[in-house]
């Protein structure tokens, strides 16, 4: 396996951010691992570090919401990174300005304002696995659609903005429709721009998937205690890719709008496209539906696709993505543990890691900075 050149964060500082004052954080290139009792500020402090990507952080919290319950209403997250760029700082948050606390939030990089926060993704790609995520497979497909697209996000920077244009777009869409007498001149617009980005949209996913698939097959070892996934795209639009030019998939996409105006109008919505779109995975050596798997093995096939992710980012960007794994190792045995903590090891990323008891990461021996939370402190511990 390729080992990727490293991007890891060297420095951490909140401010005002959920149970943290004023934290300030200096790690080494090694793993991070985070211990102390529930309501300690762990994941607090990982849904930080998540903020140093485009969107609303791991918990797609309210911006608001971040803010330390007590203080003005403004919170900041601020890095220093060995990035893929070189050393970089990224500042992000809540600021406050004349009209009061503004309400998107502004980053950073080396001090300069920058005007879309996809330019986080030059420095670095991260991904996590969050308890929330555990029922990914049995929850709705909304859930499994945002992280195709989060995985699709982490290899291919255009795909966020891609995303929110077609949402806009079907918005805009949505709204003419609820119109007593919608102006088809503007709807045929709005929908030959919709087949544009959803057609992208579509593309880039199978694109993803496709290639991810192929590092899973190319590395799968039956020994291995995270079994391979099988990944299937179930979308219209997905099913034509490769199938019919890209040019036939949006004619078609712009038929199917012109034609389900009326049932699309009663319904209030549009009722097909790539924003109803399923991801489902099958646990391969078993060819069992992942919904229908144990707990256990879900979790592993989760992790399995987190680790053929990150080696694929890897791959293609050339830099590991920094990963954040709240309460991964409380699900599993000590075998397969110390099985992760090598894989991810081998994938060169800088991990961090949160659970209640220090034992947990006991295999990982010297190859991290250990910490200590508590009421929104942190204490150094030895590793
Ligand atoms: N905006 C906020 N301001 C102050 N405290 C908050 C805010 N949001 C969450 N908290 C508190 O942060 C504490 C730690 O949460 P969390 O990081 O999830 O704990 P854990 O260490 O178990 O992962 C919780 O007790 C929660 O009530
Ligand atoms: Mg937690």
């Amino acid at each position: 396996m390729a080992h990727q050149a490293p991007v890891f964060l060297t420095r951490l500082k909140l401010t005002d951010y959920r149970n943290y004052l004023n934290m300030s954080l200096e790690v080494d290139q090694r793993h991070v691992v985070l211990t102390g009792d529930n309501g300690a500020g762990k994941t607090n402090l990982l849904e930080a570090v998540s903020f140093l990507t485009p969107g609303r952080g791991m918990r797609r919290a309210a911006y608001d919401a971040v803010a330390r319950n007590g203080g003005n209403g403004t919170w900041s997250v601020f890095a220093e990174l060995n990035g893929a760029m070189g050393n970089v700082s990224i500042g992000t948050g809540l600021r406050e300005s004349a009209l009061g606390v503004e309400n998107s939030r502004k980053t950073r990089i080396n001090t300069m304002a920058v005007k879309s926060g996809d330019e986080l993704l030059d420095h670095l790609r991260l991904m996590w696995l969050i308890p929330a995520m555990d029922g990914l497979f049995t929850g709705p497909a909304s859930e499994r659609r945002r992280y195709l697209d989060r995985l699709v996000l982490a290899i291919d920077p255009a795909h966020g903005r891609r995303v929110s244009n077609f949402e806009k777009s079907m918005r805009s869409r949505n709204k003419i429709l609820a119109d007593d007498a919608p102006d088809a001149g503007w709807l045929d617009a709005v929908e030959i721009q919709m087949a544009e980005h959803g057609v992208a949209i579509a593309s880039a996913r199978v694109e993803v998937i496709s290639l991810l698939s192929v590092v899973i097959v190319k590395s799968g070892d039956a020994k291995s205690p995270f079994p391979d996934a099988l990944i299937q795209l179930d979308g219209t639009l997905e099913s034509m890719i490769g199938e019919v030019a890209a040019s036939d998939v949006e004619t078609h996409y712009i038929d199917t709008l012109r034609d389900t105006r009326r049932l699309d109008a009663a319904a209030r919505r549009t009722l097909q496209g790539p924003h109803r779109t399923d991801m489902k995975v099958t646990h391969r050596p078993k060819s069992m539906p992942a919904a229908l798997c144990s707990t256990g093995e879900q979790k592993a096939l989760l992790i399995g696709l987190m680790l053929a992710h990150a080696q694929l980012t890897g791959e293609l960007h050339g830099y590991s993505p920094v990963l954040l794994l709240d309460e991964i190792a409380a699900h599993l045995d000590s075998e397969r543990r110390a099985a992760m903590f090598d894989m991810i090891e081998q994938l060169g990323c800088q991990a961090w890691m949160c659970g209640t008891d220090r034992h947990l990461f006991e295999a990982l021996g010297s190859r991290a900075n250990y910490f200590h939370v508590e009421d929104g402190t942190l204490r150094p511990l030895d590793d």
